[in-house]
């Protein structure tokens, strides 16, 4: 059976009887979407054809639109097994000292940005992200729970970000869905981003489980699962120059992978042969 057959014969419909959807579009009532949208996109962002023509979760049009972001929350509460919150909380436990300035990459609608903003009260918070509909939902999260944090549209691969000027970046959930050429080059990117002694701290599928039960990889309609499963993200973290490095599993299917950025040898990562994004001129 495929993998879309699986989801939409079995998971959808149980999704669809869980979810109270007017309960969770109330929310989103009174936006004015394309107005929001407009207030969060920066032009000049350019997205990548991966990101384009792929359709995360089934979704069409990916992450670039209104139904994504308004979907995304009330489903990840479901597949974050045994219980999203404490999932999420594993990655802002793993920080191992206070940081006073932090990026979330691939922030999605915040729900780890803001456990983390919570978590650092005094902490300059930023969350960037490529779906501007993903951030307008993000940006109201934060309002609600009365947090200042930065929401940047932007690509992880190349923020355009000052170097060093992060003391922890992390992010959750982004790698799976990330095309394995461009692992290295977002890694890259965490790595100039961080100040020397900055930690990288990424949440996602636990790899190991992925690789010995196949069916997880079925589920859910993520082109890139598979490559995820095959790789080792404490393997790549050591690969583009971070020390320290340590996969940890959470609840079997999740895993928090850490680094730190070297004091003594802050620039390896990006001396002479940085990864560049695949679609470079
Ligand atoms: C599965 S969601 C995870 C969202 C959020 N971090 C969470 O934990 O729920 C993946 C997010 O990564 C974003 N994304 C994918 N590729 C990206 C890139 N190159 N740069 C920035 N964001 C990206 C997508 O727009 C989407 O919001």
């Amino acid at each position: 059976m495929t993998r879309e057959a699986l989801f939409d014969r079995y998971l959808a419909p149980v999704l669809k009887a869980l979810i109270d959807e007017d309960a969770f579009l109330r929310p989103y009532r009174g936006i004015d979407w394309e107005q929001a949208t407009s207030e969060l996109r920066r032009p000049e962002v350019h997205y990548p054809p991966y990101y384009l023509e792929n359709n995360f979760h089934g979704i069409p049009g990916g992450y670039l639109s209104m139904r994504a972001a308004v979907t995304y929350d009330p489903i990840t509460q479901y597949v974050l097994w045994p219980n999203e919150t404490w999932v999420r909380d594993c990655l802002v436990k793993s920080v191992t000292r206070p940081p006073a300035r932090i990026l979330d990459l691939g922030c999605g609608t915040g729900s780890t940005t803001v456990l983390l903003a919570g978590a650092f009260p005094e902490a300059q918070m930023t969350g960037l992200d490529l779906s501007p509909d993903m951030l307008v939902a993000a940006r109201l999260k934060a309002r609600r729970e009365k947090l200042a944090i930065e929401w940047v549209h932007g690509d992880a691969r190349t923020t355009g970000l000052p170097e060093a000027s992060f003391d922890l970046v992390s992010a959750s959930l982004l790698f799976h869905e990330t095309p394995p050429a461009e692992v290295p080059v977002i890694l890259c990117e965490m790595h100039r981003l961080l100040a020397p002694g900055g930690q990288c701290l990424i949440l996602d599928g636990a790899q190991s489980t992925l690789r010995r039960v196949e069916w997880l990889s079925e589920i859910f309609e993520e082109p890139f699962i598979r490559a995820y499963a095959a790789g080792d993200l404490a393997n790549d973290l050591a690969a583009v120059g971070f020390g320290a490095v340590r996969t940890e599993e959470h609840w079997l299917i999740h895993q928090v992978s850490r680094g730190v950025k070297p004091i003594w040898r802050p620039g390896l990562a990006y001396a002479g042969t940085r990864p560049q994004p695949s679609e470079a001129p």
